[in-house]
């Protein structure tokens, strides 16, 4: 069939739309690196992103358009968006990608009362498949012969093994942007949807992890499950940060304004000077451990009542998965921590946390370039493209405070100050040795990490998959 050379698959595209009163759709170009990375192919490669509809308003658009998006939202790139039922989306993407997919690779149940693999979740699981089958036929009709599938994330498991019989002439790659669970907690799931995972997974010649320790749990529980990873090649693929665009981006004139605004929320203290600020940037997610984040600051300024009235805790918390009561009860409980340290140790005129949750890309970039201290905690992330981001825009160099359970530790452990995600007061402790680390050795630190951050930015990263994906011979081929 005449079709696409290459094919992207994740369920967030790179474009999404709002329905507005009258029947306007307006379209919000998405962020992230995945974005960013592909729109590097250009032109020529004949790209098509297969997405799925995450609201009314996509689902407006692909009725007006019949799923082929209008190539000026989406900056000229080829996208095909997939209307799939409502219920079966909603099953499929709450219930088993973000509840127990995302929970097992995040290792976030609490064991004694979860999870419950019951009826109900068979139901949600019968969802998942046919929402996995929705990509499997629709790339299978976009694609050229020998065509190179890249397949995105947790969402999209079963897509590898379903387009594989579909479509045995394509070369399928799936990247999972998400931990790995060792064997051990991944087989709390049931054992026949463990092995379907795994074998849908296997269906591709090749898999792509963000670090060395996702890759060997994965291999861990191929080996302990389903007995190997057969002929597919496993790589390792540390996603970057983009510096031409961030830094670029973050010299614009919005990001002064906000930059000013933040100047002016932070003051200085009763010595005359400019607070210090302690930054995080998060989309308000379990793993991320912003609650342990602010009981660490607490602690740091219980314990150091010199830090009261220098200090500022800038913390970005964007409302994320509020469909699922488990967020919005945590989001709830980051606004709660934040107040209660407010009136314990705010004065009259130092607010010790000022907490944003309006997503705002710019003042982010802002607060990136202000801060002297950055903490990124997660109990457990794949990579966290924001500690890799800070140090690339950040304006006087940044101490930067990291979780060993992030994926970029593996890259960036040497000029950071570790912390066990759990651990409160070691965290505590670390915030302390940040905001006291000399200047010279944080520009030292924050230049190093600049580097290590930006050694494979997001065009790299997705065309280096792509090239060992086409040394592949298709499978059809070797028979
Ligand atoms: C993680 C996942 C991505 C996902 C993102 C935002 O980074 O790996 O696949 O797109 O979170 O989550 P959301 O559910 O809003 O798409």
């Amino acid at each position: 069939p005449a079709g696409a050379e290459v094919l992207v698959a994740s369920n967030r595209g790179p474009v999404s739309y709002a329905l507005e009163e009258g029947g306007t759709l307006t379209a919000k170009r998405g962020g992230g690196g995945l974005v960013s990375g592909l729109s590097a192919i250009g032109s020529d490669a004949e790209a098509v992103w297969v997405c799925a509809a995450l609201g009314d308003g996509d689902r407006e658009a692909v009725r007006r358009t019949g799923g082929g998006l209008d190539p000026g939202d989406t900056g000229g790139q080829r996208v095909r968006m997939l209307d799939i039922p409502a219920e079966v989306y909603t099953a499929a993407y709450n219930g088993i990608a973000n509840s127990a997919l995302w929970f097992v690779h995040h290792m976030l149940y609490q064991t004694p009362l979860e999870p419950v693999f019951d009826a109900e979740f068979r139901a949600q699981w019968a969802s998942y498949e046919s929402y996995n089958r929705a990509f499997a036929q629709a790339l299978a009709e976009e694609a050229a012969e020998g065509a190179a599938v890249l397949v995105q994330d947790y969402h999209l498991a079963l897509v590898p093994g379903m387009l594989r019989t579909l479509r045995p002439d394509v070369r399928i790659a799936h990247f999972s942007h998400t931990p790995w669970a060792p064997p051990e907690y991944f087989r709390m799931l049931p054992d026949d949807i463990a092995r379907q995972l795994l074998e849908g997974m296997l269906g591709a010649d090749q898999l792509g992890f963000l670090t060395r320790r996702w890759a060997e749990a994965f291999a861990a529980c191929c080996a302990a499950v389903v007995g190997g990873t057969g002929d597919t090649r496993i790589g390792v693929y540390g996603l970057g940060a983009d510096a031409g665009f961030l830094r670029e981006r973050s010299q614009q004139e919005d990001v002064a304004e906000r930059l000013s605004t933040l100047r002016e929320q932070i003051g200085t203290g009763p010595d005359g000077a400019v607070r210090k600020t302690v930054v995080r940037v998060d989309r308000t997610e379990l793993s991320k451990n912003i609650v342990r984040g602010l009981l660490a600051y607490r602690q740091l300024l219980a314990e150091h009542p010199s830090w009261r009235e220098r200090v500022v805790h800038v913390a970005f918390a964007y409302p994320s998965r509020q469909d699922l009561a488990v967020y919005r009860e945590y989001t709830a409980e980051v606004g709660r921590v934040a107040e209660a340290i407010n009136s314990e140790y705010g004065t009259a005129d130092w607010r010790p946390v000022v907490l944003h949750v309006k997503d705002d890309f710019a003042r982010s970039l802002a607060a990136y370039r202000l801060a002297d201290v950055a903490l990124v905690n997660p109990i457990r992330d794949g990579m966290n493209l924001v500690a890799k981001e800070i140090p690339v825009v950040s304006d006087q160099g940044c101490a930067l405070v990291l979780s060993r359970e992030a994926g970029a530790h593996e890259e960036l452990g040497q000029d950071v100050l570790t912390v066990n995600p759990y651990d409160v007061s070691g965290t505590a402790r670390a915030l302390h040795e940040a905001l006291t680390m000399d200047a010279g050795e944080r520009s030292e630190r924050t230049a190093r990490l600049a580097a290590a951050a930006t050694a494979l930015p997001p065009a790299q990263w997705f065309l280096k998959q792509l090239r060992a994906l086409k040394e592949v011979t298709p499978r059809a081929d070797a028979r």
